[in-house]
C-alpha cells in the first residue's frame, strides 16, 4: 500500500507535529554520529519552505533512571540541529505541561520547537492515549519521518497519528521505497547477504528473503550453526545449539524453493578475539579444535564476488566477521568494496552494524541507500508490517 507523503498536503500556516528519529549516539553528552539528524533535514527544510511551523519530537536512548534523564536530554541535539538548519531551534523543557503549551502557542510561522526526550514520559512507550492527545493538541497535522522507530508502536509515532492526519516525510518515503518496494519488485539477479553473530536474530529475515531473492549469501558467526547442521566441526566458534535443527530446516527450505543458499568455504580463525593474535585459515568443514572462526576467508570472498558481480539488486544486513578488529575486517571490507563497485545495481545496506561498517570504510556515498533503521530495517526485511508505517495515511 502506497502511503501519503508530505507532497500531498499544503502545510502553509499549519502547525506540524513532526516525529523524527534523533536517537543519535552520544559520548560525554556529545553527539558522535549525526547521520540521523542530517537525514531528517530534507523534510524539515521542505516543511519550513512551505510555510509550516514545526514541533519536532524524538526519543533519545532508553532512559530509566533520574541520572539517565540528565544524560539523555535533547540539549546537544537541539544545538546540532540549529547548526545544520542555520537557524535557532527552540528547545522545550518537557513534552507536555503548561510551559510547553505556552511555547507552542507563541510559535510564529517558520519557528522550530524541539520537545524534550519523549521517553522521559511513561506514556510514550505505552502508547498512552492521554499522552498522545496532549502531543496532538499542539498541531493541525503530523508528519512521520522516524523510520528508525517505525517498529515501535509508541505514542509519538502511532498514538498521535490516530488523532491527526499523518504524512510520510521524505526519509520515511525513501526507506519505504528502498527496502519495502525493492523487496517486492527487485531487479534481478537479486542477492541478499546476511551476516552477524546469531542465526536466532535473523530467522525471520532469512525465511522472508528466501521467498524473494535468487541467491542468499551467509557470513558472520551465524554460519557455524548451519555448519553444525551440515555435520561439520566448528572448533570454538559460536554455535547456537538450540538452533541447529532450525538451520537444517532453512537449508531444506532453500533447496525446495530452488534458491541458492551459499555459505563461506573458509574462515580466518584465531584462539582469541584480539588484535595481533596469530590467525589460521580453516575450511568450513573443519575449524581446528580451540579456534574460533572470526571472518570469512579468501576463497569464500572469491565465490561471493563471482555471485555479486552480476547482481542488479543487493541487500546486505550483518557483517561477515568481527570488523571492529582489523585482522578480522577483511571479509566485511571486501564485500563493501564489491558492492561499491557494482554498476547499475541497487545496493541497500540495512542499518546497525552493516551501516557502521560501510561508514568505517568510507564507502557510504557509493551505496544506493544506507538505512537509518537498525531494528526497524531488520523487521521490515522480515516482511513485518511496521506499526509506524501502518499509522501513516494511505495514499489516495
Ligand atoms: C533505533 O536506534 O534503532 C531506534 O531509534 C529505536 O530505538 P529503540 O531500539 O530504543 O526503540
Amino acid at each position: 500500500m502506497q502511503k501519503a507523503t508530505i507532497k500531498d498536503f499544503n502545510f502553509n500556516n499549519k502547525k506540524v507535529f513532526v516525529r523524527v528519529d534523533f536517537n543519535v549516539p552520544l559520548k560525554d553528552k556529545k553527539i558522535t554520529d549525526d547521520n540521523r539528524i542530517e537525514a531528517a533535514l530534507p523534510t524539515i527544510n521542505y516543511l519550513l519552505e512551505n510555510g509550516a511551523t514545526l514541533i519536532l519530537a524524538s526519543h533519545l536512548g532508553d532512559p530509566k533512571t533520574e541520572e539517565d534523564k540528565e544524560l539523555l536530554n535533547m540539549e546537544a541535539v537541539a544545538q546540532r540541529l540549529s547548526e545544520l538548519l542555520g537557524k535557532k531551534v527552540l528547545k522545550a523543557p518537557s513534552c507536555i505541561g503548561k510551559e510547553v503549551k505556552d511555547m507552542v502557542d507563541n510559535l510564529k510561522k517558520g519557528d522550530v520547537l524541539l520537545l524534550e526526550n519523549t521517553r522521559f514520559h511513561k506514556g510514550e512507550k505505552k502508547n498512552d492515549p492521554d499522552f498522545a492527545k496532549e502531543l496532538a493538541s499542539y498541531a493541525d497535522v503530523c508528519v512521520n519521518d522516524a523510520f528508525g522507530t517505525a517498529h515501535r508502536a509508541h505514542a509519538s509515532n502511532c498514538g498521535v497519528a490516530e488523532l491527526l492526519p499523518c504524512y510520510a516525510g521524505f526519509l520515511m518515503e525513501k526507506e519505504i521505497d528502498m527496502i519495502g518496494n525493492t523487496l517486492e519488485n527487485p531487479k534481478r539477479p537479486f542477492i541478499a547477504i546476511l551476516g552477524g553473530a546469531k542465526v536466532s536474530s535473523k530467522i525471520g529475515v532469512i525465511e522472508n528473503l528466501l521467498t524473494k531473492v535468487d541467491t542468499l549469501l551467509i557470513g558472520g558467526a551465524m554460519v557455524f550453526t548451519f555448519a553444525r547442521a551440515l555435520g561439520y566441526e566448528t572448533g570454538n566458534s559460536l554455535v547456537e545449539e538450540d538452533k541447529i535443527e532450525l538451520a537444517s530446516e532453512l537449508i531444506k527450505k532453500a533447496k525446495k524453493a530452488g534458491k541458492k543458499l551459499i555459505f563461506p568455504v573458509d574462515f580466518i580463525c584465531a584462539d582469541k578475539i584480539e588484535e595481533n593474535v596469530k590467525t589460521k585459515i580453516c575450511p568450513i568443514q573443519k575449524i581446528d579444535k580451540g579456534l574460533i572462526g572470526l571472518d570469512i576467508g579468501p576463497e569464500s570472498l572469491k565465490i561471493f564476488e563471482k555471485e555479486l558481480i552480476n547482481a542488479k539488486t543487493v541487500v546486505w544486513n550483518g557483517p561477515m566477521g568481527v570488523f571492529e578488529i582489523d585482522i578480522f575486517a577483511k571479509g566485511t571490507k571486501k564485500i563493501a568494496n564489491i558492492m561499491a563497485k557494482l554498476k547499475d545495481a541497487r545496493t541497500i545496506i540495512g542499518g546497525g552494524d552493516s551501516a557502521a561498517a560501510v561508514n568505517q570504510f568510507g564507502l557510504e556515498s557509493k551505496m544506493t541507500h544506507i538505512s537509518t533503521g537498525g531494528g526497524a530495517s531488520l523487521e521490515y526485511m522480515e516482511g513485518i508490517e511496521l506499526p509506524g508505517i501502518k499509522a501513516i495515511k494511505d495514499a489516495q
